[in-house]
């Protein structure tokens, strides 16, 4: 036999569903204990339960009940509910705190995990940046996620899903900040000069083909300047920063998830065909003077274009050389 509690959060659950559907609109108590099959101490036990999981609800007996705002915690119920994508995020693992959302999901994906499997944290203990930097992840203020793919094409197309997903989260994060945002390429995303979010893709393949990739994302969402460490107070910025308001990261997380789907079928069919203009037009290095460096090797040029492949064309003084990967500093505005 179900507790009452369970009982109450199921009823809760049952609620939320027909509530969701329209925000901001109001149902009456009749209407909901008909269709729930309970009373109204019923609705208003569910109620209390909804509120403390972060729902804003106003409910009164002669206007109803209506839902004010969504909680701002990434659990499963909430990004799932409207996600509307055809298998991204058809899955989804949600944790309080975990080492690394990446870590997580590659464990998954070896023991089978369905391609569009996400993975997501409040918190992340020991987060991975790009050259084995750590990813800073407070608790309660940014986005860590990470997505399983098991694309069909070859490995050596693989590396091009870290710009195509840096298009997709310019492409959502531009909804927020027309005109500031920018890639800087390979694969990060600014607000102005300062970075907003990171990208780790990481590849498991074999002489058979690609097994699975791990595409990582780091957003800082809601950071104030205290989240930030002393060495990334002035080259990290988070949307609250920018915006000088909270951003509701589950509806931040679904139109991401949305944008990454569109542009990770086209990628599939096209390669970057249809999103090679946007890159450049989103592109933070052309006409600059840069240093890229990789390893030991460092290249000095102009960026001046880059290519239907996603390398970055530098202009060098031995002519134009194509580049894969890097990390670039730019020398001059
Ligand atoms: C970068 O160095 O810019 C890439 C940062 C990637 C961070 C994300 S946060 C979610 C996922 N899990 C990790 O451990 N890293 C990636």
């Amino acid at each position: 036999m179900k507790s009452s509690h369970a009982a109450s959060e199921e009823l809760a659950e049952s609620l939320l569903v027909i509530i969701r559907r329209k925000t901001g609109e109001s149902y009456q108590y009749e209407q909901l204990c008909k269709k729930l099959g309970t009373d109204s101490s019923g609705i208003d036990a569910a109620i209390s339960i909804l509120a403390s999981w972060g729902y804003k609800i106003r409910a009164k007996k002669s206007e109803g009940i209506r839902l004010i705002s969504l909680p701002d915690a990434l659990t499963d119920i909430g990004i799932s509910s409207k996600l509307k994508t055809k298998f991204i995020g058809h899955i989804i693992h949600a944790y309080n705190s975990i080492k690394s959302t990446n870590d997580r999901a590659s464990q998954m994906a070896e023991a089978g995990a369905a391609e569009g499997t996400i993975v997501v944290a409040e918190k992340q203990t020991k987060g991975r940046g790009r050259l084995g930097r750590t990813w800073h992840s407070p608790s309660g203020t940014g986005i860590y996620l990470s997505i399983v793919l098991r694309p069909k094409f070859r490995p050596e197309q693989a590396p091009g899903l870290s710009i195509m997903t840096a298009l997709a989260l310019a492409e959502t994060v531009n909804i927020y900040c027309p005109g500031k945002t920018f890639i800087k390429w390979p694969n990060d995303v600014q607000i102005g000069k300062r970075k907003l979010a990171g990208i780790l893709t990481e590849l498991s393949a074999d002489k058979r083909g690609i097994n699975f990739v791990i595409v990582g994302v780091g957003i800082n969402v809601n950071h104030g300047v205290g989240h930030f460490p002393d060495e990334l107070k002035d080259s990290a910025t988070s949307l609250r920063r920018v915006l000088r308001r909270k951003v509701n990261r589950v509806e931040l997380l679904q139109s991401f998830l949305r944008q990454f789907e569109k542009e990770y079928l086209a990628y599939q069919k096209d390669g970057l065909k249809k999103a090679h203009s946007r890159i450049k037009r989103y592109s933070s290095l052309l006409g600059r003077e840069v240093i890229i460096r990789s390893g030991r090797k460092q290249t000095n040029g102009k960026a001046v274009d880059i290519d239907s492949s996603g390398r970055l064309i530098l202009e060098t003084e031995s002519g134009r050389i194509a580049i894969m990967a890097g990390e670039v500093t730019v020398v001059k505005n």
